[in-house]
């Protein structure tokens, strides 16, 4: 199911090969919460390349619900989408409701925001909902912590974890469907360490780094990152969740982590922030750009001005090409990635892409 290309101790390159067709990694997934991505038809993400997208099985439940995916005959079908898609279990948004959640043993239980509902999520029926659903990659259910979170907070959220990983593999998946565990151990080396090996313990087909890029220190989210890839086996899939930012991207994938995933480019677009190779990210409504008319770098029909008129303006169109840069830039990246990899030049590209985020203010 994954195969490694070429292993370095800058990164590897491989390829995933799942239901719906072929995926090379280093990959980041661009993020269809509720079956689409805001404002991008996914044909136009087809064009860029993409062949994996995240849905969020939580979010599918309350709406359109089961009954509609079931139906249907699954999210490819409802989205008109003939490629992967991976779906997250949706403990990481229901812990975010907390007011109205309940971490139970058996389960979460939580009340709809849409319309007050109670719902009870279970590792089992997360299991059964994105089999409903389709996925070709699907998460367990976990409990995930925000920082700072104590020591004993996140042994108890890991332990859970842990059993509800055994508990959601008890379901029979969907034939060619593949299942990620999800490591986490909140901010200490030992916890994440010892998480790592149990989750490994499980037969999951490729594991999830969950808890991170939670508000902690970026040099702590790497230091937990080695701990874990340490006690991870070396020959499968690792996908670290809710990071997409371009210098942590390169960082995470010269450890080791294969997949990605944020709505950041795609949220960052809707604000009007551009990325570009050149200029590193560009805020689109400054006055600067009223009379730029260089062209976008993956649209030059399109110039920074007119760019800039359409934020001014408010025309929808606006949204809609900002977030097509921004995730064409995102695919180039991952592409460049790859090369940088094989071709033994990371540190360069480290050097490019930091200049490029870390020297500009945003
Ligand atoms: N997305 C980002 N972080 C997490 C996490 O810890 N768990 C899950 N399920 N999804 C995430």
């Amino acid at each position: 199911m994954f195969e490694i290309f070429k292993e370095t101790d800058k990164g590897r390159t491989g390829q995933l090969s799942l239901n719906h067709g072929i995926v090379t990694t280093p990959v980041y997934m661009p993020v269809a919460t509720r079956g689409a991505i805001r404002v991008a038809p996914l044909n136009e993400l087809k064009q860029l390349g993409y062949s994996l997208i995240l849905n969020n099985t939580y979010h599918l439940v309350l709406r359109p619900g089961l009954e509609v995916l079931e139906k249907i005959g699954g999210t490819h079908r409802f989205m008109g989408w003939d490629k992967n898609v991976l779906t997250d279990s949706g403990g990481f948004q229901i812990y975010s409701l907390k007011h109205s959640m309940k971490i139970r043993n058996n389960g979460l239980e939580f009340r709809s925001p849409i319309d007050g509902t109670k719902f009870f999520f279970t590792p089992e029926f997360v299991a059964r909902a994105q089999n409903i659903i389709g996925s070709d990659i699907a998460m367990q259910l976990d409990v995930c912590l925000g920082y700072p979170a104590s020591e004993s907070e996140a042994k108890k959220a890991m332990d859970v974890t842990l059993r509800w990983g055994e508990r959601f593999l008890s379901v029979e998946p969907l034939q060619g469907q593949k299942r990620f565990g999800i490591v986490q151990g909140g901010f200490s080396k030992r916890l994440r360490r010892e998480s790592a090996a149990l989750t490994a313990s499980l037969p999951f087909d490729g594991f999830a780094i969950g808890g991170l890029s939670v508000g902690e220190p970026e040099e702590l989210m790497y230091e937990l990152t080695y701990e874990v890839l340490d006690a991870l086996p070396k020959q499968a899939p690792k996908y670290m969740m809710g990071v997409g930012d371009p210098v942590q991207i390169v960082e995470l994938a010269s450890m080791g982590i294969d997949m990605f995933d944020c709505v950041q480019p795609t949220r960052h677009a809707r604000h009007g922030w551009v990325y570009s190779w050149q200029d590193g990210p560009q805020v689109i409504v400054r006055g600067k750009y009223k009379f730029d008319f260089r062209p976008l770098e993956y649209q030059p029909q399109y110039t920074y001005g007119y760019l800039h008129h359409l934020f001014k303006a408010g025309e929808p169109l606006g949204l809609f090409v900002a977030t097509v840069e921004n995730l064409s830039y995102m695919a180039d990246l991952t592409r460049k990635l790859r090369a940088a990899i094989e071709g033994g030049s990371v540190d360069s590209l480290k050097e490019e892409i930091r200049y490029q985020w870390r020297k500009r203010i945003i």
